[in-house]
């Protein structure tokens, strides 16, 4: 997503597996996301509901989205690849962070103007 509102990669170390989330955010709300990853089948699988999961949500819904409910919405997944879900729920937070910078950063700027 070339103009996302905000951005968060995470990788695994353990794995090695990789999540990018890209997120448009209107009002609060996401109204658009999209991912690119590199892994295991669960870990696209867990990417591309967490898209659908938090299309609609509110940040803070985002801030409070569970690994659990992850693995719920696909139906559930073997606990050897829960941290699949783990994954997922880290890029949330990884967008979390960078919108803040990002914000934080828009409004000490406009403060010089
Ligand atoms: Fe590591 Fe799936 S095996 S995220």
């Amino acid at each position: 997503m070339a103009d996302a509102d905000a951005v968060g990669i995470v990788e695994n170390e353990a794995c090695g597996d990789v999540l990018q989330l890209y997120v448009k955010i209107n009002d609060d709300i996401v109204a658009q996301a999209r991912f690119k990853a590199f892994g295991c089948a669960p870990a696209i699988a867990a990417s591309s509901v967490l898209t659908e999961l938090i299309q609609g949500a509110s940040l803070q819904g985002l801030e409070e989205l569970k690994k659990e409910e992850v693995a719920e919405a696909l139906g559930g997944l073997p606990p050897l690849k829960m941290h699949c879900s783990v994954l997922a729920v880290d890029a949330v937070k990884a967008v979390l962070r960078d919108y803040a910078s990002r914000t934080q950063t828009n409004r000490a700027t406009s403060n010089y103007l």
